[in-house]
């Protein structure tokens, strides 16, 4: 029997896992220069945790996630996102009591139960960031701007940024009422879902893929309009901001967020060069979400980059995956095992190094050098055992040096250090 990965999952295999490995590392060296602390989260939480926060009647809590019952008959969930996780495990340990800005980032994988395509998948990998107790703007702008200097150390151009504000509990109400006044006459057009989220929550239809939604949502009142002064004042302040930060942002009064949750500030990063799944990283303010859980009320904000859709933005141009220092090329059968021990020996230096456990032919060994990128090589024949001597042959330059056969002056060599 022939085993495969599920449908929208995939294995993340060498050399890829470089390219993974190389977006990491950027986002963490700048993560710590803003003060962010990685926080591991667990991939499986009670259901509640997401249906509360990210919304009865969104798409991803109706349509996507992947809930089951445990043995012991709770329903669970593997986490479609990870602020609603964040924000449980912040109240349940009471991060709230440090000095905020409280700052935390996480890496992992996200699941969704959606239609895979290109750059949508089953399990996704998430890097999100998410930063609480602070209600300025000033947080805001902060915020964008170190996604967008991630997104910029990866190597990524030519992103547009879109940033909205979506309101607050104060003046989403008068929004609602002007949306559902619009959209009342044409409700028997739109789709079941749609007419069923009208009474329920009439902005979801805003987030409706239906192509018929889509054309007759058209003209429909824009939230911008409808804000109360503070999330006005707050909005101004953080156009402000971004432009003081030089962060180039546009205005898109139009951005919808799949998720319940947001409060003020919404964004989404996008790229052009990207098919139908164009959104890099997304975020927004939650400034609810922690009271919501049980927690004192302390404002949020944070945002997620989607992995596999930056990936293929850099494949060619993010460096190219790290080779051996050496191969050790043996000729006969003593030669192997000597070669086995100086492989041991420089690593123990720091040197990646390859050993050929069979001694074949030095033709098929060079052959093996140039399949694996091995910078450098050594010939390991009993003449050289019998002098001490050996010669290490730089293959990229064709250099070759000669030295005794002693760690330490093998170990400087292959390191330019002589
Ligand atoms: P989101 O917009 O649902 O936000 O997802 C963030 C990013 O994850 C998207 O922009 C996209 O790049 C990627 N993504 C989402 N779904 C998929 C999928 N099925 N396949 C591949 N990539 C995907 C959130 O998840 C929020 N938790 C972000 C946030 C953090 N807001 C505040 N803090």
């Amino acid at each position: 029997m022939k085993f495969k990965t599920l449908k929208g999952v995939q294995d993340i295999l060498p050399p890829d896992i470089s390219i993974w490995q190389q977006i990491e590392a950027a986002s963490r060296a700048i993560f710590k220069t803003y003060g962010y602390q990685e926080i591991r989260l667990p991939i499986i939480e009670s259901t509640d945790i997401f249906i509360r926060s990210i919304g009865e009647t969104t798409d991803i809590v109706e349509k996507e996630m992947y809930t089951f019952q445990d043995k012991g008959g709770r329903s669970v969930t593997l986490r479609p996102e990870g602020t609603a996780s964040f924000v449980r495990a912040y109240v349940e340990y009471h991060l709230y009591n440090e000095p905020p800005p409280q700052k935390f980032y996480y890496m992992g994988p996200m699941f969704r139960y959606e239609r895979p395509q290109a750059g949508r998948y089953r399990q996704f990998y998430q890097i999100g960031a998410e930063a609480m107790g602070v209600e300025d703007p000033k947080l805001d702008a902060e915020i964008i701007a170190m996604l967008s200097k991630i997104l910029k150390s990866i190597g990524l151009a030519g992103l547009n940024f879109e940033v909205t504000s979506i309101g607050c509990k104060e003046c989403r109400p008068d929004y609602r009422e002007a949306l559902k006044n619009f959209l009342h006459d044409k409700l028997s057009g739109f789709c079941n879902d749609c007419q069923r989220r009208f009474e329920l929550n009439p902005l979801r239809i805003l987030d409706c893929k239906v192509p018929d939604c889509i054309n007759l949502r058209k003209g429909a009142p824009s939230v911008i309009a409808y804000l109360c002064a503070d999330c006005k004042e707050h909005f101004e302040k953080l156009k402000h901001y971004l432009g003081m930060l030089k962060v180039p942002h546009t205005i898109n009064p139009n951005l919808v967020r799949g998720l319940d949750y947001y409060t003020k500030t919404a964004f989404e990063v996008t790229s052009e060069s990207l098919g139908a799944q164009k959104a890099v990283a997304a975020g927004g303010r939650y400034d609810g979400m922690v009271d919501d859980f049980g927690g004192p009320p302390t404002p949020g904000i944070g945002f997620a980059i989607g992995m596999e859709r930056i990936i293929p933005l850099i494949r060619d141009s993010i460096g190219k995956p790290e080779t051996p220092d050496l191969l050790i090329c043996p000729l006969g059968q003593e030669a192997s095992e000597k070669g086995l021990l100086f492989a041991e020996q420089l690593r123990t230096r720091g040197l990646w190094v390859e050993a050929n456990y069979e001694s074949t032919s030095l033709k098929s060994q060079m052959r093996k050098a140039n399949r694996i990128g091995a910078k450098n090589i050594i010939v390991l024949g009993e003449d050289e055992l019998k002098k001490g001597e050996v010669l290490v042959k730089d293959m990229i330059s064709g250099t070759v040096t000669k030295t005794s056969l002693d760690t330490g002056e093998l170990a400087k060599i292959i390191r330019g250090e002589k």
